[in-house]
C-alpha cells in the first residue's frame, strides 16, 4: 500500500456530504472522523454507516485527530476556523491543511466533471477565516 492521506471533516451537510461520498471511494484516503452538531445530518448518517468516528463537538474532533493531513471545515460557522487556527498555533501544528468551502466545492465540481462550480451554501464563509 502506498501513501495514505488522512482527512477529518466538520459540517456534514450540503457541501460536506457529497464530498464525503467522493472521499470514501478511495483506498488511499482514511477518514479519521466527522463532526456535526446535528447527528441526523446526512453526512453524519453516512459516516455512521461507514463506522467512522462521529463527534457533535467539532473541537473534540480537531483535538482527537491532531496532526491530520487535511481538515475539511464546511460547517458555515464563521467562528470555527479561528478557534481551530488558535489551537494549531498553541499546539505547534504546522502540518494540517484547513480545506474551506471554495476548495471543497472545487473538488466536488471536478469529481462530478461539472462545467460550473457548485453553489456555495455559505457565501459569507470565505478563505480560512
Ligand atoms: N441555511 C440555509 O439557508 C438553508 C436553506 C434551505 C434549507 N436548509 C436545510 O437546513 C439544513 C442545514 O442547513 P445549514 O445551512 O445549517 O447546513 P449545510 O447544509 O450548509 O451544512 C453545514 C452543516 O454543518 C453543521 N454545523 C453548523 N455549525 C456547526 C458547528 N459549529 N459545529 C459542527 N457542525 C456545525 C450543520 O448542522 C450542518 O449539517 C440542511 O438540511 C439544509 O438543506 C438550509
Amino acid at each position: 500500500m502506498g501513501e495514505i492521506l488522512s482527512i477529518a471533516l466538520i459540517g456534514a451537510g450540503r457541501t460536506g456530504t457529497p464530498l464525503l461520498q467522493d472521499l470514501l471511494k478511495y483506498d488511499y484516503i482514511k477518514i479519521l472522523g466527522v463532526a456535526d452538531v446535528d447527528t441526523k445530518s446526512p453526512g453524519m448518517q453516512l459516516a455512521e454507516e461507514h463506522k467512522i468516528a462521529c463527534f457533535t463537538d467539532p473541537m473534540a474532533l480537531v483535538k482527537t485527530v491532531g496532526q491530520v493531513d487535511i481538515l475539511v471545515e464546511v460547517s458555515g460557522d464563521l467562528k470555527l476556523k479561528e478557534q481551530i487556527k488558535n489551537l494549531y498555533e498553541q499546539t505547534g501544528n504546522r502540518k494540517t491543511l484547513i480545506m474551506h468551502d471554495l476548495i471543497a466545492r472545487l473538488l466536488i465540481s471536478l469529481c462530478s466533471r461539472s462545467p460550473q462550480l457548485t453553489t456555495s451554501f455559505h457565501p459569507e464563509d470565505q478563505g480560512i477565516g
